[in-house]
């Protein structure tokens, strides 16, 4: 339901005016201040709301007349207040006569007061939203696995972050071998190295004796030759014998000139050094083991930031898949989006749209709003939203505190100023 055409006399402000506004799009009604503007849209509050939009003092003061409205709708109903009291007549399309009730059909209360309606807050809005596409429980209970979710993935990164601190803190040792050392395995290792050591002892005592050997032997040889020509034989043989050994004692002595012992010392400093290097040891398996369970957490805390992407995914596509009064309009965490933008972050003209749109979904059949003080807008913005309304068939009538070429309609002392005032105002360089 639109509005076709409205008269009102001696209401508030009103001395008396007839206007037919566009059937889409905007109505700009302009004027200075104080000249009736807010008065219009009052006195058709009153006449479409009901009693309790009946102004404080509605009675134009001075007028020995009592306020006179009459209000035509696009579907047929005509809407009458006159008398002493101000009486309400409804008409349906049919010319029986009807009451508010009828009206109550048609009108959405937050139509009458756009404004009211954007000056609540972004989470009131959503919920409306939220009510109007029949979705406030299964958002909600998104929202609150979100938030429970988001919870203890902080206080988790809180614990893996103190947990990396404390592990990048503490000591270690790059030098020190990965397992603690044992005391019985090095003296093992140190008693195989004295046996090979006793081994060598034992090769070299016996190239000693050899030597040994060879001396007497000479000597005997020695003896002999004094002794006895005869004995001639035996000394050849003992020739040879010496000759053998010779050659055997001159192995020996290469054998026993390249051996080697091998040292204990390093073993030794380990044995003497082992509860310094265990308590390096122990250190640096605290620190692998501390830097392991900040990665776990931390791996734990990524799996929750996917948890979390997903709700929200699933919200969007939720919302994605609901019939909302505009495309692009969003809930999160219980606050309203539109475009991705939250209500503070929107241009005037898109809060504008979201407001008509959301209104406008509560009650289909209302297809008009008032909007009071639309001055904040500039000419760009009113003319995009302008066309937005004619795009969507939706009628709204504004008033605005200008003289200019965005206002249709201008008040001048409760009265549509006529196109002579008009064009006088213009020659003045007003306009
Ligand atoms: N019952 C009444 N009779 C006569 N004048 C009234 C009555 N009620 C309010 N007024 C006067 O009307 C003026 C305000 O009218 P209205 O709010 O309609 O003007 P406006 O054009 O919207 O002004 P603004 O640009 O400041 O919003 C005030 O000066 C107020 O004192
Ligand atoms: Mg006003």
């Amino acid at each position: 339901m639109k509005i076709t055409s409205f008269e009102l006399e001696n209401v508030k402000r009103v001395k008396a005016v007839a206007i037919t506004p566009n059937r889409s799009g905007l109505t700009v009604i302009g004027g200075k201040n104080g000249q009736g503007k807010t008065s219009i849209l009052d006195a058709i509050a009153w006449a479409l709301g009901g009693e309790s939009y009946r102004p404080t003092n509605a009675s134009r003061d001075g007028s020995v007349l009592p306020p006179k409205l009459h209000v035509e709708m696009d579907n047929g109903i005509v809407v009458d207040r006159a008398g002493k009291n101000s009486a309400l007549t409804v008409t349906d399309p049919t010319g029986k006569r009807a009451g508010q009730k009828l009206l109550d059909e048609f009108v959405e209360k937050l139509a009458l007061d756009l404004p009211r309606f954007m000056a609540q807050s972004s989470r009131d809005k959503a919920k409306t939203l939220l009510r109007i596409i029949g979705m406030e429980d299964e958002i909600k209970r998104l929202d609150d696995a979100e938030q429970q979710l988001y919870n203890q993935r902080r206080a988790l990164g809180q614990i893996a972050d103190q947990k990396k601190k404390f592990a990048m803190e503490m000591q270690s040792f790059p030098g020190a071998p990965e397992s603690p050392v044992s005391v019985s395995e090095l003296i093992e290792r140190q008693q195989a190295i004295l046996l090979r050591n006793a081994e060598n002892q034992k090769k070299r005592n016996r190239a000693m004796e050899l030597s040994y050997e060879k001396q007497k032997i000479f000597d005997e040889i020695k003896r002999l030759r004094e002794q006895a020509e005869e004995l001639e034989r035996r000394i050849r043989d003992r020739k040879q014998a010496y000759e053998n050994t010779v050659r055997d004692e001159e192995i020996a002595m290469k054998d026993a000139a390249e051996l080697q012992d091998e040292s204990t010392a390093e073993l030794e400093d380990s044995i003497s050094r082992v509860e310094e290097i265990n308590a390096r040891v122990r250190a640096n398996m605290d620190k692998e083991r501390a830097m392991k369970e900040a990665d776990d957490l931390a791996n734990q805390y990524a799996g929750m930031t996917v948890q979390i992407e997903g709700i929200r995914q699933k919200r969007t596509d939720l919302l994605a898949g609901a019939d909302l009064p505009l495309p692009e309009l969003a809930v999160e965490q219980g606050e309203l989006f539109y475009r991705g933008k939250a209500w503070d972050c929107m241009s005037g003209a898109e809060q504008l749209r979201v407001s008509v749109a959301i209104v406008k979904a509560i009650n289909p059949r209302c297809q008009f709003v008032l909007i009071d003080k639309t001055e904040q807008m500039d000419a760009d913005t009113l003319e995009e939203f302008g066309e937005w309304l004619e795009g969507e068939g939706l009628q709204a009538i504004c008033t605005r505190v200008a003289t200019d070429g965005t206002c249709q309609i201008i008040i001048e002392d409760g009265t549509v100023a006529s196109d002579e005032t008009k064009q006088a105002t213009w020659q003045k360089g007003v306009f």
